[in-house]
């Protein structure tokens, strides 16, 4: 796939929805009684990697267009799987549903593709393991993990890491076991479990650091809808913000506070952003975002990026470093060493990447360095097979001074399927397969 630069980008984009929300709801339908009904479900392969764990499982769920029906006897009524379960690229899928795996009383086990396969799950592994359930890994680490479920008990849990997916794992584990279930998170990770779990009638109790389940919890279905995803939407917010007279629009984003972190340092920098029609789909704040070209630099924009930050801007760090290029004091990422442990090792991704289409950049164990007064020349991509990847490059492709070509395209429809159709249907004429 060959990326042109464009000189306009105008219009409207119907973008996808959150796949982060779509994974717990599914899976919080599936522990539930009743038949949960959740409107505007991601089509990602991530989330029907979700779904296909959960059918295995036993339940049954009902998919037309964007609806998804979940019908369920609960958490208790798991079946065993007659065969492994399939993570495919999704690491939340792995790590959400591990949870659900631990506490049921049969052996299972539950492999990924070969990306996830190299990514780290001894983070969900221990604390799994100390509520009850047996574990066994590749290395004591890495998937397939084969687990022997059993009655979890609550315990006490300070995230060694933030990260919304472990902190997720814990909590779901946490409503199946008996007793208290107490998680510590000293930095903030996205938070759509906890919003989601008082419309299954789950009692979450948050006190500043701490957040209480008490188990075994019954939970009721629900009526969902999910918000259009921020981490897709970051990357047409860069791409107006980056190619003169650009003007987009994109409706019904969801703009909860623990994921839009690089929303508000490009407010605070001075970007052009207007926000209307605001809502709330279950607890999720959304809203219409219009975007805007200004000729001025970002000046206020944060020379280093670090600290509380990383995980509220997490996914969004490769889209960022195109960004970075363009600014005129450069850019530092430093303390996000958890990008080595995405669906690619992101932090050399995004150098080697830079690199190859001609930006000096220095790498650093957790972060990199894009020194100031620079610009992209173009030249080849490889995505590493990471979509977040593509999708960041396909962006610089835009503003690059000769065509990008990406390596495998294909990569995004893990979260993100028609990326490329709504990116040609707003600057036309930018990209051509072959
Ligand atoms: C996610 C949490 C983050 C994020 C991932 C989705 C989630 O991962 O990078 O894309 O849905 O909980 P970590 O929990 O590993 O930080």
């Amino acid at each position: 796939m060959r990326i042109r630069p464009v000189s306009s980008l105008q219009g409207e984009i119907h973008l996808p929805p959150d796949k982060s929300i779509s994974h717990r709801y599914a899976i919080l339908g599936a522990m539930a009684t009743g038949t949960t009904r959740i409107s505007n479900f991601s089509n990602s392969q991530d989330c029907q990697s979700t779904l296909d764990c959960l059918r295995k499982l036993g339940i049954r769920i009902r998919q037309s267009a964007n609806e998804v029906e979940i019908e369920s006897r609960g958490w208790r009524e798991f079946q065993r799987p007659l065969e492994s379960l399939d993570a495919g690229n999704s690491g939340t899928t792995m790590r959400l549903v591990s949870a659900l795996l631990a506490a049921s009383p049969f052996v299972s086990t539950i492999q990924g593709d070969e990306s996830l396969n190299r990514r780290p799950m001894r983070r969900i592994i221990k604390p799994l393991t100390q509520m009850g359930a047996r574990i066994e890994a590749n290395n004591r680490e890495y998937p397939p993990l084969r687990i022997t479920g059993s009655q979890l008990q609550g315990i006490h849990y300070g995230l060694p890491v933030p990260s919304a997916q472990v902190k997720s794992c814990v909590l779901l584990a946490g409503m199946m076991a008996q007793g208290e279930t107490t998680l510590v998170e000293e930095i903030p990770s996205r938070d759509h479990t906890e919003r989601a779990l008082p419309f299954f009638k789950v009692v979450l109790e948050r006190e500043d650091h701490q957040l209480m389940v008490s188990g075994p919890a019954s939970l009721k279905a629900a009526k969902m809808q999910i918000p259009g995803d921020f981490s897709a939407a970051v990357y047409f917010i860069m791409a107006a913000l980056l190619i003169p007279d650009a003007e987009i629009c994109l409706r019904r984003v969801g703009v909860n506070p623990s994921r839009t972190g690089l929303l508000t340092l490009l407010e605070q920098a001075g970007a052009a952003v207007e926000k209307t029609h605001f809502a709330e789909f279950n607890d999720e704040p959304v809203c219409n975002l219009r975007v805007r070209f200004r000729p001025e630099p970002l000046q206020r924009f944060p020379t280093e990026i670090s600290g509380h930050w990383i995980p509220n801007l997490i996914d969004e760090i490769p889209v960022l470093a195109v960004l970075g290029t363009r600014l005129e004091q450069g850019l530092t990422i430093r303390e996000a060493g958890e990008l080595r442990k995405k669906e690619s090792d992101r932090i050399h991704s995004v150098v080697v990447n830079l690199r190859n289409l001609g930006v000096r950049v220095e790498e650093f164990p957790d972060g990199f360095h894009i020194p100031p007064g620079q610009a992209i020349q173009g030249g080849k991509v490889q995505t590493f097979a990471d979509h977040r990847i593509a999708m960041a490059f396909a962006i610089a492709g835009l503003i690059a001074k000769q065509p990008v070509e990406l390596d495998n395209p294909s990569c995004v429809s893990v979260s993100f399927p028609d990326f490329f159709q709504r990116l040609q249907s707003i600057g036309s004429y930018t990209t051509q397969s072959g």
